[in-house]
């Protein structure tokens, strides 16, 4: 092996990374040597500098447990997060396209029937959320598995409010025969990603807008079917352009429709207003 020089280090560096035993760690890890290093070279990275970041990382580390995932917040805000998703998760045109998950999904949410409640005493105003569940071709798809979660109307998940037991606004429910879905929920409202952490004080030193617009999240499996995860957004939110983490796609932007007290999707009678989302999610088969 050569001594190092500023020139040759990134070769020898990529070198002895090339001996990762399995070929697509191999890939990966000298490719990535090979990027820093330009990376490096290209902003003549001081020591301070690279210190700065060191230390980031750090409080990155140091700030995450099982609940708070500062270094998925770092990929979304980067764009790496939604990058990765759409890299894996390319849908035909005319299907539901997927986004990021989110840190706030939880496993094993309640099973509700179709216009089951799942708002509870949540914030927010009434709101139902109704479509068909259908393939490319536009024929229902029965029995397909919808898993909802959102944010209350103050823009806050269960899984931020301490010492919650109760599911909140989140529960699993099933097409009907004819792929028909029906949500009764609360509106979510927009809302900030911490801002307390080293990911805040990152966005703080630019003029990024630390906001997503209004959503409610979807994960969606039928067999035959590939799984989408993905979220609808709300027309007309001031953030839809600028989704801090990127999770925006023109597939999912719905309108939320006011309607006056009288019948409902369940067929109840509402005695106040309400509002209505219409959101078909169109699968894409399996190969
Ligand atoms: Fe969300």
């Amino acid at each position: 092996m050569p001594y190092v020089t500023e020139e040759n280090i990134t070769d020898v560096a990529i070198e002895r990374w090339a001996t990762c035993h399995s070929p697509r760690m191999r890939e990966i890890m000298t490719s990535l040597v090979k990027h820093l290093h330009a990376f490096a070279r290209e902003v003549e990275l001081t020591h301070e500098e690279w210190l700065a970041g060191i230390q980031w990382l750090t409080r990155t580390g140091q700030i995450s447990d099982d609940k708070r995932l500062e270094f998925i917040l770092a990929s979304d805000v980067l764009g790496l997060s939604m990058l990765v998703v759409m890299m894996n998760g390319r849908t035909p045109t005319g299907a539901t396209p997927n986004t990021v998950l989110g840190p706030f999904h939880i496993e094993g949410s309640p099973e509700l029937p179709n216009g089951g409640d799942m708002a509870g005493d949540a914030s927010g105003e009434p709101c139902f959320v109704t479509g068909v569940v259908r393939d490319l071709d536009g024929n229902p798809v029965p029995g397909a598995v919808l898993d909802v979660w959102q944010a209350d109307g103050d823009g806050v998940y269960e899984a931020q409010m301490a010492g919650r037991e109760e599911p909140l606004l989140r529960g699993i429910y099933r097409s009907g025969p004819d792929g028909r879905y029906c949500v009764r929920t609360v509106t979510p409202l927009g809302y900030s990603i911490p801002m307390d952490g080293p990911v805040g004080d990152l966005i703080r030193q630019t003029s990024i807008s630390e906001y997503r617009p209004a959503h409610i999240h979807f994960l969606v499996e039928a067999p035959g079917y590939e799984r989408v995860i993905t979220h609808l957004f709300r027309e007309g939110d001031e953030y839809l352009d600028t989704d801090v983490v990127f999770g925006v796609r023109r597939e999912l932007i719905t309108q939320f429709r006011r309607m006056p007290d009288g019948p409902t999707p369940t067929g109840e009678v509402s005695s106040t207003p309400f509002w209505q989302i219409d959101f078909d999610i169109v699968l894409n088969k399996a190969a």
